[in-house]
């Protein structure tokens, strides 16, 4: 039985100041629910702040949106999984559509990223999924298929079943355009019976695969009652606390 995991992408949003504010809203919110894991993904600068706000929340860990492969030295504007793992975070999100296209990240690197994470201790949650003009012309699966080969390459069994993968098609992507609870899971049986594949079936049952695109408390209970949607990774709408307390009270409602 795989843990809904539900993660706020918060981008480049949010201050200390707001930071604060967040985490004591949505934990009253959150109450006493624990069935669902929850991750807080904010900017670098606010995740020590997460983190002395959420140091009682047994459900709730920290993650950040990036970091550089390397473990120290001359990379200037960059931050190491150690230092990650010195703020408390459990989780990086790597290769995120927008680090893929304004900041061109390749597969190859998100791949050292992937590596260097799991060397660390840290879990990597790993961004696919297809733009609008390769899902018209037929192109998903061939596109996941080479990003779930590139930047996963090199992964042992037990480092797969701890990585988490977010399908996140870019046409669903802060456009209101949510995937049908149908294409998106066609998408998620396709992901895991590529991991299948490659890393054997038992690896690939502990796989969590995420969607994300337009999640919000109205669409959360249906794409979550998928049988390969393990959760969410939610951008605009985990900027508000009350809305994103909700997403995952109705995705811990989905688990009955
Ligand atoms: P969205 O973003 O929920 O605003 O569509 C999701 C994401 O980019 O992770």
């Amino acid at each position: 039985m795989r843990k809904k995991i539900i993660a706020a992408n918060w981008k480049m949003n949010m201050t200390i100041g707001e930071t604060e504010t967040f985490c004591s809203t949505f934990l009253r919110e959150l109450g006493d629910e624990r069935k669902v894991e929850v991750v807080i993904v904010p900017p670098f600068i606010a995740i020590a702040k997460a983190s002395e706000m959420l140091r009682d929340a047994q459900s709730v860990k920290l993650g950040a949106q990036n970091m550089h492969w390397e473990k120290s030295g001359a990379f200037t504007g960059e931050v190491s999984a150690a230092m990650l793992r010195d703020v408390f975070c459990h989780y990086v999100v790597l290769g995120h559509s927008e680090r893929r296209t304004i900041f061109g990240e390749t597969d190859e690197a998100v791949n050292k990223k992937t590596l260097a994470a799991h060397a660390n201790a840290l879990r990597p949650i790993v961004c696919i999924g297809e733009t609008l003009a390769e899902r018209d012309g037929g192109l998903v699966e061939k596109v996941l298929d080479t990003q779930i080969r590139g930047s996963l390459a090199g992964l042992t069994a037990e480092q797969l079943e701890e990585s988490v993968i977010a399908y996140e098609p870019v046409w669903a992507i802060g456009t209101g355009r949510t995937a049908t609870p149908q294409q998106a899971q066609d998408a998620h049986a396709f992901i895991r019976k590529t991991l299948a594949d490659i890393w054997g079936q038992p690896a690939a049952d502990k796989v969590r695969i995420q969607y994300g695109g337009s999640v919000k408390p109205a669409n959360a209970a249906e794409l979550m009652s998928q049988p390969d949607i393990d959760g969410a990774l939610v951008g605009g709408a985990s900027l508000e606390p009350r809305g994103f307390a909700e997403i995952v009270l109705n995705t811990a409602k989905v688990l009955g």
